[in-house]
């Protein structure tokens, strides 16, 4: 059984304080709803203020990037022991790092290995654009950066990393994509991608979110899906209707 995950990638929105009043907002509802693992992602600056205010509680810290070395002239960066006193989590390869800041797979497949060698999470994002998508590409694209981001790792460390299928068409724009659509690529090719190189044992238990436009109102029918476990959500975990959001989630 998977354990459904809900993560809030919160981009580069808040503050340190505004991170903490905001958590102090959301913390006792998203505590007291049962049966799905909560992470909060904040910007950098504002994980260990998160990571103190939600101490004792169930919800989880996840960093929204990484390096891959643990120390080095690599400047502005974070290493990953950097983040092990805060968070159990970090987000990969998100599309906004893979467009804007030159993020390769090979580097994507580096901090992962990074990640689980320090005992955090890694939530892997893949997904296809809009003329990937319509050139009808999305199976073999998405299917590539599944395996080049799981290249090399054992069945025991990929059998715990998380995958997030976010299409880039639906993130940011309301265009969600349809329960079938959504759930075809997560069961058809992203655990159908983990199957053909590590096995169907590790494809069953690897977590793999949906992210894309998620809020409050289309959550229940995505989960309803059996092969889609949990969110990555943007836009919608920096209100307070994330608490709705994650418990219709569950
Ligand atoms: P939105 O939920 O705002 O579409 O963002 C999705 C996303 O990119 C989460 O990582």
């Amino acid at each position: 059984m998977r354990t459904p995950i809900i993560a809030g990638n919160w981009k580069m929105n808040k503050t340190a304080d505004e991170a903490v009043a905001f958590v102090e907002q959301i913390r006792e509802g998203l505590n007291a709803t049962s049966g799905v693992d909560i992470v909060l992602c904040p910007p950098a600056l504002a994980i260990p203020a998160v990571a103190a205010s939600v101490k004792g509680t169930k919800i989880g810290v996840g960093a929204q990037n990484m390096y891959f070395a643990e120390s080095g002239a690599f400047t502005g960066e974070l290493a990953p022991n950097m983040l092990t006193p805060f968070c159990q989590y970090v987000i990969l390869g998100h599309s906004e790092r893979r467009a804007y800041f030159g993020e390769t797979d090979e580097g994507v497949n580096k901090k992962i290995k990074a990640a689980l060698a320090h005992g955090l999470t890694p939530m892997v994002c893949v997904g296809e654009s809009l003329e990937q998508n319509e050139a009808g590409e999305t199976h073999s694209f998405v299917s590539g950066q599944v395996k080049a981001a799981f290249a090399g790792l054992t069945a025991e460390q990929a059998s715990v990393c998380v995958i997030a299928y976010e299409p880039i068409w639906a993130i940011g724009t309301g265009k969600t994509a349809t329960v079938e659509q959504a759930g075809a690529i997560i069961g058809g090719t992203v655990r159908t991608a983990v199957a053909e190189i590590l096995g169907d044992d590790v494809a069953q238990q690897v977590r793999i979110q949906y992210g894309g436009s998620v809020t409050e109102k289309n959550i229940a029918e995505l989960m309803a899906h059996p092969d889609i476990d949990g969110a990555l959500v943007g836009g919608a975990s920096l209100k307070p209707t994330f608490v709705e959001l994650v418990a219709n989630a569950a």
